[in-house]
C-alpha cells in the first residue's frame, strides 16, 4: 500500500480520525469490525486502509482528534466526549466546531475528587483549592457556574491521582470509569461534572465525503440498534399469545409460527432488550412459556 496515499485531495477517500491506542481505540476497531469492515495498516501504523469502503483511517492521539476534524485535515473523528468538549472549551476549536453524533460506548464520567478524609458537602467547599487535571478548560467552566472562589488549576497530564499526596494540589479533576484508581489511591469522588461517552464527530459534508460518511453512518446505527436487542424466541399457548406480546414490548408484531402435532402451541419469534426478558422472566413463565430461547443479533439494519 502506497504510503504517500492517505489524505490526498481528490482520490474520494474519506478521512476518519481514530485514537491510535487505548481503550477508545479498543472499542472503536471494534465498531468498525462489527460494521463489516477490516483495516490493512500502512507499515509506519499512521494510517490504515479501510477494504470494503472508500475511507483512510488517521491512527493519533485523542487529544489531536477534535482540532484534526475542526481544522478539516480531516473529515470524521472518533473521540471522548471529554476530549472533545475540553478542546472545545479551551477554544481551540476555532469557529468550525464539527457535529457531533453519540456513539454509545467508552462511557466514563469526568470528576472531581478529594482525599477520603476531607469532609464534603458542597461546591463551595472546594474553595481556594488547587486542582490537578488535564481537563482545566472544562474544571474551570465548571467551578465558575458554580461560583467557586479562588479554586486553581494545576495542569498534569497524568497521574493526577497522586497529587494530592504529593503535595502539589488539594483536589484532583479525573476521568473515572470504575472508581478502582481513586479508591487505591484513597480518593473519593465529591463533584460529576461531566458524564462522557465516545462520539462521532465532522462535517457537515457535502458531495461524495457525505455519501460514503451517511454510508458509514448508517452501518454504525445497525449496530447500535443491536447492540442491547436480542431475537427471543419460545413456545406458548395460542391463547397466551397476546399476553406474551404486552409482556415482550417490540418495535414489530411478534412472529407466530405452527408447532408440529399441537393446534393449541405455538412458536413465538420477536426482537426485544435482553433487560426486558430478565424483568418479565417470572410473569412469562406464568404465561405459559417454555423453551425460551434469547439469541445475540449481529446487525439489525432498518
Ligand atoms: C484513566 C483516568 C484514571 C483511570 C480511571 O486513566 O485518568 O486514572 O482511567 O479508571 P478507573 O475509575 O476504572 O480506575 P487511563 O488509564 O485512561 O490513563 P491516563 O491517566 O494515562 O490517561
Ligand atoms: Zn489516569
Amino acid at each position: 500500500m502506497a504510503e504517500e496515499a492517505f489524505g490526498e485531495a481528490g482520490t474520494g477517500r474519506l478521512r476518519m480520525a481514530v485514537q491510535k491506542k487505548g481503550r477508545l481505540a479498543d472499542e472503536t476497531f471494534d465498531l468498525l469490525k462489527r460494521c463489516g469492515l477490516s483495516l490493512s495498516q500502512s507499515k509506519n501504523r499512521l494510517y490504515a486502509r479501510v477494504q470494503e469502503m472508500p475511507i483512510d483511517i488517521l491512527l493519533v492521539r485523542d487529544d489531536d482528534i477534535p482540532a484534526l476534524v475542526a481544522g478539516g485535515a480531516s473529515d470524521l473523528g472518533i473521540v471522548g466526549g471529554n476530549v472533545f468538549e475540553e478542546e472545545r472549551a479551551g477554544g481551540r476549536l476555532g469557529s468550525r466546531v464539527p457535529l457531533v453524533k453519540p456513539l454509545g460506548f467508552s462511557k466514563c464520567r469526568l470528576c472531581i475528587a478529594l482525599p477520603k478524609e476531607d469532609t464534603y458537602s458542597q461546591p463551595a467547599d472546594l474553595g481556594g483549592m488547587r486542582i490537578a487535571t488535564s481537563y482545566p478548560a472544562l474544571t474551570e467552566d465548571w467551578l465558575e457556574r458554580e461560583g467557586v472562589k479562588g479554586a486553581t488549576t494545576v495542569v498534569m497530564n497524568g497521574a493526577h491521582e497522586i497529587a494530592p499526596r504529593l503535595g502539589v494540589a488539594d483536589a484532583v479533576c479525573d476521568i473515572v470509569s470504575t472508581g478502582g484508581t481513586l479508591d487505591a489511591n484513597g480518593l473519593k469522588v465529591a463533584e460529576t461534572i461531566y458524564r462522557s461517552e465516545a462520539l462521532l464527530i465532522g462535517g457537515p459534508l457535502e458531495g461524495e465525503a457525505k455519501k460514503v460518511a451517511d454510508a458509514l453512518q448508517l452501518r454504525i446505527e445497525g449496530v447500535q440498534r443491536s447492540r442491547d436487542a436480542k431475537y427471543v424466541m419460545l413456545n406458548a399457548p395460542r391463547s397466551a399469545v397476546e399476553a406474551i406480546s404486552k409482556v415482550l414490548p417490540a418495535a414489530d408484531k411478534p412472529t407466530i409460527l405452527e408447532l408440529a402435532g399441537t393446534a393449541e402451541k405455538v412458536a413465538v419469534h420477536t426482537v426485544c432488550r435482553e433487560a426486558v426478558v430478565w424483568e418479565h422472566l417470572e410473569e412469562l413463565k406464568r404465561l405459559g412459556a417454555s423453551a425460551i430461547l434469547v439469541l445475540d443479533i449481529d446487525k439489525m439494519l432498518a
